[in-house]
């Protein structure tokens, strides 16, 4: 597919940057862009020498300002209902890559936006940012996932505090409240989102999907199941090369060279 409202690429160490560029409507989503994130998610989970993806917004003032009010505001029910469906699934998509994601939140992430970045693995935060579930204001309520993902990242009495209030929060009190992982001068945004990966992806690459996979599976199935779920990928973690190498290297004083297998 080719793109016209966001950038795609993909560098040296295997590291997607997907840019949403649409700067002069603040990034907003429109269902267009939103097709066009989903096929650069599935472009990363893919594409076996992308091993992680930076998510960021064009300009220095907004990541995404939300979907697209001006699309919103024509909606039927129904295409309503189908307008949230495709981007809970390209959203969903995003979560479930296997692959270590950030989102660069380098502005406002209002709405869609914030939907978005937390369908990311995490999220830095530039200092300027502003984060909130807006759409109350607009009669409507979040449809990208923002009344599941919020209360599981920062619990239920201060989701429901962004989601009824509909205000936004700055970066430092997103910070504070575990919505974000960090906050860092907006130039240094990018350079701390590409080294923290750099760190993760230095780590065993099979175990890091095992790790994404298990947290994700037990966040919904409970504790008991959850842990079944995790012995079972342990299992499958001491069948791999990498645990091989990761345990030998220890044993010799060494770094490990992880292959992946
Ligand atoms: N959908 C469509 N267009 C949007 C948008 C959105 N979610 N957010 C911003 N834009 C557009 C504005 O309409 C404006 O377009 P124009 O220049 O053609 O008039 C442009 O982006 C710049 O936005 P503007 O409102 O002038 O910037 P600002 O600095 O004064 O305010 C915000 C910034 C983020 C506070 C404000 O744009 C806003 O409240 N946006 C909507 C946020 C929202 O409710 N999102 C959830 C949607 S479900």
């Amino acid at each position: 597919m080719a793109y016209s409202q966001i950038l795609f690429e993909a560098d040296e160490h295997g590291i997607a940057l997907i840019t949403v560029n649409r700067p002069e409507k603040l990034n907003a989503l429109s269902g267009s862009l939103v097709a066009e994130l989903r096929d650069a998610f599935e472009r990363v989970a893919g594409e076996s020498a992308i091993r992680a993806a930076i998510v960021t917004g064009a300009g220095d003032k907004a990541f995404v300002a939300g979907a697209d009010i001006k699309e919103l505001a024509a909606l039927s029910a129904i295409e309503a209902r189908q307008y949230a469906l495709r981007g809970q699934q390209a959203f969903r998509l995003l979560e479930t890559l296997g692959k270590p994601s950030v989102a660069a939140v380098n502005g406002y992430a209002l709405g869609g936006g914030l939907e978005l970045a937390m369908a990311c693995t995490v999220r830095f935060a530039s200092e300027n940012a502003r984060l909130g579930q807006p759409e109350v204001k607009l009669g409507i309520i979040p449809g990208y996932g923002g009344t599941q993902r919020l209360p599981r990242l920062v619990g239920r009495g201060r989701a429901l505090e962004l989601l009824l209030s509909g205000e936004a929060v700055t970066a430092a009190e997103a910070h504070r409240i575990g919505l974000v992982n960090a906050v860092v001068p907006q130039a240094e945004l990018l350079g701390h989102s590409r080294s923290w990966l750099h760190k993760v992806m230095a780590n065993a690459p099979l175990a890091l999907g095992l790790v994404l996979e298990s947290v994700d599976v037990g966040l919904d199935i409970g504790l008991e199941a959850g842990m079944r779920f995790e012995a079972a990928a342990f299992g499958i973690s001491a069948a791999t090369e990498d645990r091989r190498e990761g345990t030998r290297a220890f044993l010799e004083k060494r770094s490990p060279a992880f292959a992946g297998k």
